[in-house]
């Protein structure tokens, strides 16, 4: 590493909550699909600010909304009508089988408000006593009280922090009897992700959802999806519950949403949106001028550009590589999976020393649980990446290193 690089390093040590566990690399810019550190050395990004800038980074168009919505209003806060919040939300609604929009800064603010919906709503428009969220094991939903909890997973994430709130239970990933026998005549809502992404980039069977879907359905509870980061054309529709031909009643998103600004957004049927009534829920920034606009020009190229078919085809070219390179090293990749641009490399021991292997040659991506190569790259991204960085993996696998 340059003087640049730790100098940087031994201040953020110095001031910063030592919350995260960074890779050692500090970035000065970004452009498409490309970032640049400190020394000017140039990356191919796989990641995308974990599956955020979707449309890559700095794109031309966004930066021009992004300047004359500021020119024109920043912040006036909620109390008053805005128009880029409302072409957002007749756009975001154009994409999908939902009602309303609820804008808030971030994923867990739209599962937080989901949860509180489906809580409401079973109270106010039901007059039913019913307040229990069940989610899956493996699944992630957010860092606040209510949403780590609602996180099927244990260790650091829920560590130290009881007593964690009510009403919140989990059942097995995939298991539709579990999942049938846990939800109640108090269950207000199962809420789970089509494909997990920090679980390590886990689709959920067809089957398992449609079925999911009619259990919600028969019991009287809303079927809820978190498509934070599934959403916004990542998977190769513009949702990923469209892969599975069902209506969520409520669904969430956010990373992608204002391709690089903080933004979450809760959508939902017009009936549970009851649920919500004036004083009910609110946040000072929420669909703010800029990110609105921001975001309404996101949904807009998406459309335009048909982004989700381009997310598609490159899925279908990547995954295809990827397993071509499973075909040659059968020993060290025990499976590809994925859909669209979301995919995940499962290697056959801990991914450590790959995962810097390919960093060191200019390629970045996540490392889940230290065995699954995560990549979530801009969906704009060029196809000789996505090849380059499939021959990358080839030439490591292919000399004498060990996976660890
Ligand atoms: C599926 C899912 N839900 C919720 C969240 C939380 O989003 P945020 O970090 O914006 O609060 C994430 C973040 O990774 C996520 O992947």
């Amino acid at each position: 590493m340059t003087s640049k690089h730790d100098a940087l390093v031994a201040r953020e040590k110095k001031v910063l909550f030592q919350t995260y566990g960074r890779y050692p690399l500090a970035i000065a810019a970004a452009k498409g699909a490309r970032m640049t550190d400190l020394d000017g050395k140039q990356y191919v990004d796989l990641l995308a600010g974990i599956a955020v800038a979707n449309l890559g980074h700095s794109h031309p168009e966004l930066l021009e909304a992004m300047a004359s919505q500021a020119e024109k209003l920043l912040h006036v806060s909620n109390l008053f009508y805005q128009s880029p919040q409302v072409e957002l939300a007749e756009l975001l609604l154009s994409t999908c089988a939902c009602d309303r929009a609820f804008f808030c800064n971030s994923g867990a603010e739209a599962n937080e408000a989901a949860i509180k919906l489906a809580r409401r709503y079973m109270r106010t428009v039901r007059y039913k006593d019913a307040g229990e969220i069940i989610t899956l094991s493996g699944s992630f939903h957010g860092r606040t009280l209510a949403t780590l909890t609602a996180t099927g997973q244990a260790g650091r994430i829920k560590e130290g922090y009881e007593p964690l709130p009510a009403g919140f239970s989990c059942v097995p990933f995939g298991d539709i009897d579990a999942l049938r026998a846990a939800v109640t005549q108090k269950t207000a809502a199962v809420l789970m992700e089509m494909i997990q992404g920090e679980g390590g980039v886990l689709p959920l069977p067809e089957s398992y959802v449609r079925e999911a879907a009619d259990i919600c359905r028969e019991a009287g509870c809303l079927f809820m999806v978190d498509e934070v980061q599934t959403g916004m054309c990542r998977t190769g529709r513009f949702w990923a519950h469209q892969h599975y031909g069902v209506e969520p009643d409520v669904f969430t998103t956010s990373k992608a949403l204002a391709n690089g600004l903080p933004m979450g957004a809760m959508l939902a049927k017009e009936h549970v949106a009851k649920g919500f009534v004036p004083g009910s829920h609110a946040t000072t920034f929420g669909g703010g001028g800029v990110v609105s606009a921001v975001a309404a020009k996101v949904v807009e190229i998406m459309k335009r550009d048909d982004i989700a078919g381009r997310a598609r085809d490159l899925g279908k070219l990547a995954l295809d590589a990827f397993r071509a390179v499973q075909a040659k090293h059968p020993d060290r990749i025990a499976g590809v999976r994925g859909l669209g641009l979301m995919i995940g490399i499962v290697l056959s021991g801990p991914g450590e020393t790959i995962h810097a292997d390919l960093r060191q040659r200019g390629f970045v991506c996540n490392l889940a649980h230290g065995t699954v190569l995560r990549l979530l790259p801009p969906l704009t991204i060029a196809a000789e990446d996505l090849l380059a960085f499939a021959q990358a993996l080839d030439d490591i696998l292919g000399s004498d290193k060990k996976t660890s």
